[in-house]
């Protein structure tokens, strides 16, 4: 056998991308050029200045200092999974704690489901944009991502006809983020139901992406099993977003009710058993979370309304630039009309090569490139964001100009 000088990864890793960190490496060229870059792509809203509550904190420390250091059961602990289990009950859904896992963060949720329920060659529906997990997943499981519509003129709302049209034999799950990301919608309740319907008629579950449910500008966004409990729907969601600690990879995934979902709920636990435990003393910081005081999070809504108005007010002022006011969490998708033969790519390279403005490009999250969509996540303060987007608007002028 030859002696290899380099050592070949596996092919299919060719496929996985993650657009919102490879984008980084290109930040830090501009960085070690000695510009400064200003970080619009990570939904995080910690380097932001928001603060982790305090009761979460101490929760996670007495856990550590009382000793809780070791693997937990693969679910996690039942004083968890028991508050996860009454949160969804306080929100309309029976849930009890045997089909409630305890992940790391919603990303691990995501993954289990995924694994559990599709094999090489299955399909399973997300949407375009989408949040780019779900991809990177397919393509590691082998499995093949088939993008349904999402319709910036109305909202960015799923195109009904498209998911229907798109169902099929192969079809191994839908995959619903409500609220969304990288859109900022939120999807009106006759959507919803129209959905569960088709997951009924068809047995194809639906994935509940529900990270964003505490964000809504308009108050807490219902979960989507209220709607029907008996439907078959697996719901996502973690400490990182509403409970501002996404670095703790505290998140959970629940299994709906019905007996159709057992066999996959064995799976997942089969899964979850392969990887020990989530951390564990982070599980204690869920406990605290959904039982405890959630003050905090009135007070970073009406922060992320603030912030969603301006970018609102600021981006649809620029000529050549259209966006839809996102209804919650902190992402707005706006489109900027590029010239024939450029690409949303050059837009994003070329605006963060210039003004170091880091967003991320539509494409990342599925879109067509030559679209001119990209994100924008809108932590920074007020203040700072009205610079950057001054900022983003000269720069827009010449881009399009030239
Ligand atoms: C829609 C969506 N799902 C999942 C995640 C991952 O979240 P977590 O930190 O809980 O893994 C994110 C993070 O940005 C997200 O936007």
């Amino acid at each position: 056998m030859p002696v290899r000088t380099s050592i070949p990864p596996a092919a299919r890793i060719r496929t996985f991308t993650y657009a919102i960190r490879n984008i980084v490496v290109e930040a830090k060229k501009v960085e070690a050029s000695g510009r400064k870059v200003r970080y619009l792509n990570i939904g995080d809203p910690i380097p932001f200045g928001f603060k982790t509550p305090p009761h979460l904190i101490e929760a996670v420390a007495r856990a550590m200092r009382d000793g809780h250091n070791g693997y937990t059961a693969s679910a996690g602990v039942e004083p968890a999974r028991e508050a996860v289990a009454a949160e969804y009950v306080s929100r309309g859904v029976p849930m009890t704690a045997d089909r409630v896992i305890l992940t790391s963060g919603t990303s691990e949720g995501i993954e289990l489901a995924l694994g559990a329920l599709a094999d090489a060659g299955d399909e399973v529906l997300v949407p375009t944009p989408t949040y780019p997990l779900y991809t990177a997943v397919l393509a590691k499981i082998g499995a093949r991502a088939v993008f349904y519509r999402t319709d910036p003129a109305s909202g960015w709302l799923p195109d009904l006809d498209d998911i229907k049209r798109l169902v099929g034999p192969a079809t191994r799950a839908i995959v619903l983020i409500d609220p969304n990301n990288p859109t900022g919608a939120v999807y009106p309740e006759s959507l919803r139901r129209s959905l569960i319907d088709l997951a009924n008629r068809t047995g194809v579950p639906i994935l509940a992406d529900e990270v964003y449910s505490d964000l809504g500008f308009d108050g807490p966004t219902p979960l989507l099993g209220s709607l029907d409990p008996d439907a078959p729907i697996l719901s996502f969601s973690s400490l990182s977003k509403a409970y501002l600690a996404p670095g703790w990879r505290a998140g959970w995934l629940t299994v709906g009710r019905t007996d159709r979902l057992n066999d996959v709920l064995g799976a997942i636990k089969k899964l979850a058993d392969g990887r020990l435990c989530s951390p564990g003393p982070m599980q204690y910081g869920i406990h605290a979370a959904l039982t405890g005081d959630r003050s905090h999070q009135r007070t970073f809504v009406r922060e992320l309304r603030a912030r969603a108005d301006l970018t609102v007010s600021c981006l649809s002022r620029v000529p050549g630039i259209e966006v839809v006011a996102p209804s919650a969490a902190f992402y707005a998708m706006p489109r900027v009309r590029l010239p024939h033969g450029r690409t949303d790519e050059d837009y994003i390279l070329a605006l963060l090569r210039e003004t170091g403005i880091l967003c991320v490009y539509g494409s990342g999250f599925g879109l067509p490139a030559d679209q001119g969509y990209f994100r924008v996540v809108f932590l920074a303060s007020l203040d700072e964001l009205r610079v950057i987007y001054d900022d983003l608007e000269a720069f827009t002028g010449r881009y399009l100009a030239s």
